[in-house]
């Protein structure tokens, strides 16, 4: 019976035991007192007439006896006690009815205390974790017994170089950072600061200018390095653009092979802060597209101290290594977005399996037979090859190229126009690069030039006597992801080995020289800023470090908007999904001397980038399982306290790889104050939260109204303009690692946002977030990638609109997706979205992560007609086809 459960639920938990006894008194006497009445009644009345056929019988015998008015006192009798039962009885249901009443009442104030005391327990619970969570902090903070290293400070010298004696020329050769660079100038700390010679004030070379445009654009390009100083006094590294130096006598008519050396040698010397010696020196002889074919080792045969080399040619006699540096010649252009120039990566299989296009001086000595011979050798392949298999080889230029300083090198000049050569490596999955038939080279501009022009291409460039030879920075690069290189005498075995490769590390080899080519040699920016950066890799010394957007804020020092009272909102669940902590940035800047002895391979080849520090970087490695139980527990925060356990452990502590930590909610919105408050109130209470950033894209300001308490520091910034790509800025506002980036208005609970926290946190180099969608090649949509929303069980992307991602990510955003793809985005005004799943997914090779148990994610605040909601996914797909190219 339902009523008696809930009575005794009632009895149980209120004690109100004298309306009890009162009312099972009366639900006791109810049934007692009405089964009397209504049984006396009844045998009177049936005596009467509840079987008229036996009664009328029975009557007729003693009916004459019978009194009629004995009969009709009964009857009158009768009816009496029949009213009065009845009100008797109506009084008692009125009672009852009454009870049962103020019973349900009492039961629902039951219910409501009841509540009331599971959310207050759950609110103690709450207050309790967080309790502890503050000692814990507070005693690690005692506990630390090594203080935080106060950042250094920068040890500068004061002084230029003092002059020491000459080294002998016959010393040079054997010059090495040990044993010619002067350390003292470099600190540690110092920030690696580069002085650059005045290139029209200091000419290095003999009788001729330094090249206009290289001038101009190294000016301009080291402008924008953050290392470049202007007090010579301080610096680490003295940079002096030679310009470009040819080796040979320039009357081409000329049949001898002089060699005349073009550096001024006086010149260099008398370099105001050569110290005599020439210590910290750079000597940059860049070469460039025109002068390719001549450009050579600019200081054979000279005497430059203790400089250092910087170039694209080199003998194997004359090159220092870990000393001397390859740089790659001057092709790109200065600066800027060069991905537009770039081949698409697929498919992996182009038309012809091979090319090459050169064209040899005519034969002389020993190596060129050897030449002559590969040739012949290759010609045969060419025609033996099964037809599947078209090669493209021109041994002979046409129209033949000038007999420039190729005499000099033996080297392969270049066939054609830059944008023929192009076409036909378009069209190449591999290319042909032979190094120099004269051996004594170990790298040249031209065999550059054909590697620079290669890996634009997506051609994968074999070296054919790349053994002996050396590639641009290959001290920090590593070219074998990149390059083929092969000793000449495996040219037997070329055809097979090019049939053996299968498609995905095919692929891999063609995307990782775009890698390289678009880091480090695309533009004179790029090849210039690696070139500081290969040295500043050898000295250890941290870059500078990636600067943050520093965001207009919206209100001024003096002004901050009223906060409104925060309305009792419904508790979005009783359950205690964490600790509510001070705000507690994520520790920035430790690894500025290990990063790059640790992970200074993936940040030159793989994931990273070596131009900048950044405060944290979803790799940072953690300590091993063992040791955070061995000394190095500060900041972590195990279930259990190491004993692991689910549920209310699992809900007090963060548990995991890594130390505690928080995010920070960044909220991009245009103008919807209404939504953003609402928004804004959903935070109240969420566990883990920093600090709100609200990104405010509207032309004007924010207006006066009340802001509601977020139960976290809520900072408004102003857009500079009204863009998407706003969302990515990074701010230095943002004091954690993980950004939960989410549109105002998103609707997501609680236990959601930290579920999907505590998975990005294992996962920490990907997007982790709530809406997923799709995309796949689509016959039916002229012939190119589709987006979908439907709720595929297969999904590519998680979008931003609701997603974790690491902050790093945001400069990345920033850095390394082409200029091309924000200005897409800005014009369309959309997608920004998937560019960022691009990004992330370009820079780990990972798929994102899609988190929540609503599997139906959407954003119920923007409905969308069916018009709208085609043309945005009609843009969508052009946004995919975009970013393919
Ligand atoms: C590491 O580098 C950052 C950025 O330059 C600096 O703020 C920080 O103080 C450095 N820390 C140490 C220990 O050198
Ligand atoms: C070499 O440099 C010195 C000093 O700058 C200058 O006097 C001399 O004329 C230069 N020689 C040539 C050939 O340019
Ligand atoms: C700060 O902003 C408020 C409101 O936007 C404005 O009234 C006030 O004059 C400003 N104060 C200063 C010092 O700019
Ligand atoms: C998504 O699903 C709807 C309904 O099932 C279907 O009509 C539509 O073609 C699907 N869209 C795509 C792009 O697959």
């Amino acid at each position: 019976m339902i009523f008696s459960d809930r009575f005794c639920q009632w009895i149980g938990h209120l004690k109100l035991s004298r309306v009890v006894i009162c009312v099972s008194v009366i639900l006791f006497l109810v049934p007692f007192v009405t089964h009397y009445y209504l049984s006396k009644y009844e045998s009177t009345l049936g005596s009467l007439g509840s079987n008229p056929m036996r009664h009328t019988l029975e009557a007729l015998g003693d009916f004459s006896t019978m009194n009629v008015v004995d009969l009709k006192l009964r009857i009158e009798e009768m009816l009496r006690i029949k009213a009065s039962v009845s009100t008797e009885l109506r009084e008692l249901e009125a009672r009852r009815s009454r009870l049962q009443r103020e019973a349900a009442a009492a039961s629902a104030k039951a219910d409501s205390a009841k509540a009331e005391h599971a959310r207050a327990a759950a609110e103690l619970q709450r207050l309790r974790v967080s309790a502890d969570q503050a000692r814990l902090a507070q005693l690690e903070a005692i506990r630390r017994d090594s203080p935080e290293l106060a950042p250094p400070i920068q040890i500068l010298p004061s002084r230029p170089p003092p002059v020491l004696p000459t080294v002998s020329s016959s010393s040079e050769v054997h010059c090495r950072m040990f044993s010619c660079f002067d350390h003292s100038r470099c600190s540690l700390t110092s920030g690696f600061p580069v002085y650059f010679y005045d290139p029209d004030i200091y000419a290095p070379l003999a009788g001729a200018e330094v090249d206009g445009f290289l001038k101009t654009t190294l000016r301009q390009t080291l402008g924008y390095n953050a290392h470049l100083t202007h007090n010579p006094n301080e610096a680490c590294i003295y940079l002096v653009l030679v310009g470009e130096a040819f080796p040979f006598d320039k009357n081409p008519s000329s049949t001898t092979e002089s060699y005349k050396l073009l550096l001024n040698e006086t010149a260099v010397k008398s370099l105001p802060f050569w110290g005599g010696d020439g210590r910290n020196h750079v000597l940059l002889n860049l070469a460039r597209r025109e002068l390719a074919v001549g450009s050579g080792d600019a200081f054979r045969g000279a005497s430059i101290g203790r400089a250092l080399i910087a170039q694209s040619t080199f003998t194997h006699e004359y090159f220092r290594p870990g000393f001397d540096i390859v740089t790659p010649p001057a092709l790109g252009p200065p600066g800027g977005d060069v991905w537009v120039d770039c081949a698409p990566i697929a498919p992996a299989r182009r038309k012809y399996l091979l090319s090459f296009q050169g064209s040899q001086p005519p034969a002389k000595g020993r190596d060129r037979d050897q030449d002559k011979n590969l040739i012949e050798y290759l010609q045969g392949i060419e025609k033996a090859a099964p037809s599947q298999d078209m090669f493209f080889l021109q041994f002979e230029c046409d129209p033949p190229v000038e007999r420039r300083a190729v005499l000099h090198i033996g080297d392969w000049a270049l066939c054609g126009t830059d944008r023929s050569r192009r076409a036909i490596l378009r069209d190449s999955t591999f290319v042909l690069i032979l190094a120099p038939a004269d051996r004594v080279y170990t790298t040249t501009a031209l065999l550059q030039a054909r590697l620079y022009e290669a890996l634009r291409s997506g051609a994968i460039p074999i070296i054919l006597g790349g053994d002996r030879i050396r590639l641009p920075y290959d001290e920090v690069l590593d070219w074998r992801r990149a390059v083929l290189t092969l000793p000449k005498a495996r040219v037997t075995e070329l055809h097979f080995l090019l049939r053996a490769i299968s498609d995905a590390d095919l692929l891999t080899f063609r995307r990782q020289g775009r890698v390289l080519w678009e880091r480090y040699l695309s533009s004179v920016q790029a090849s210039v800023d690696s070139l500081l950066a290969t040295i500043r890799t050898r000295l250890n010394i941290p870059a500078q470090p990636a600067a943050p957007t520093v965001g207009l804020p919206a209100f001024n020092d003096s002004y901050s908007p009223p906060k409104s009272e925060p309305q009792l909102v419904e508790a979005e669940q009783d359950e205690t999904l964490g600790p509510l902590e001070a705000p507690y940035s994520s520790p920035a800047f430790r690894r500025n001397f290990t990063l790059g002895l640790l992970h200074g391979y993936e940040l030159w080849n793989d994931w990273g980038e070596p131009f900048a520090l950044y405060p944290q970087l979803p790799w940072d490695p953690a300590v091993t399982s063992e040791a955070r139980f061995m000394g190095s527990a500060a900041g972590f925060r195990p279930l259990g306290a190491g004993a692991g356990g689910s549920g209310k452990e699992f809900s007090e502590a963060l548990g995991g790889d890594r130390p505690r930590e928080q995010f920070t909610v960044v909220i991009l919105t245009y103008e919807r104050e209404a939504v953003l408050a609402a928004a804004l109130t959903r935070l109240r209470g969420l566990p883990y939260l920093n600090k709100v950033v609200v990104v405010w894209n509207g032309p004007s300001a924010p207006g006066a109204a009340t802001w509601p308490e977020s139960g976290a520091p809520v900072v408004v910034v102003r857009a500079a303009r009204n863009s998407l790509n706003n969302r990515f800025l990074p701010f230095h506002l943002v004091d954690t690692e993980a950004v939960l980036c989410v549109d105002d208005d998103a609707h997501l609970r609680h236990d959601e946002i930290v579920f999907a926290f505590r998975v990005w946190r294992e996962h920490r180099d990907r997007i982790v977030g709530f809406p997923g969608r799709y995309h796949a090649w689509d016959l039916n949509y002229n012939n190119g990638f589709l987006y979908n929303s439907n709720y595929s069980c297969e999904l590519s992307m998680v979008l931003t609109g609701a997603a974790f991602v690491h902050r790093y990510y945001l400069w990345a955003y920033w850095r390394a997706l082409p200029a091309a793809v924000r200005e897409y985005v800005d014009e369309y005004m959309n997608c920004e979205d998937i560019a960022m799943n691009f990004l992330v997914a370009h820079i780990t090779r990972k798929p994102p992560v899609k988190v929540t148990s609503r599997w139906t994610f959407r954003c119920p605040g923007c409905p969308v007609t069916l018009s709208a909601d085609e043309t945005h996914f009609h843009e969508r797909h052009k946004c995919i086809q975009f970013s393919l190219r």
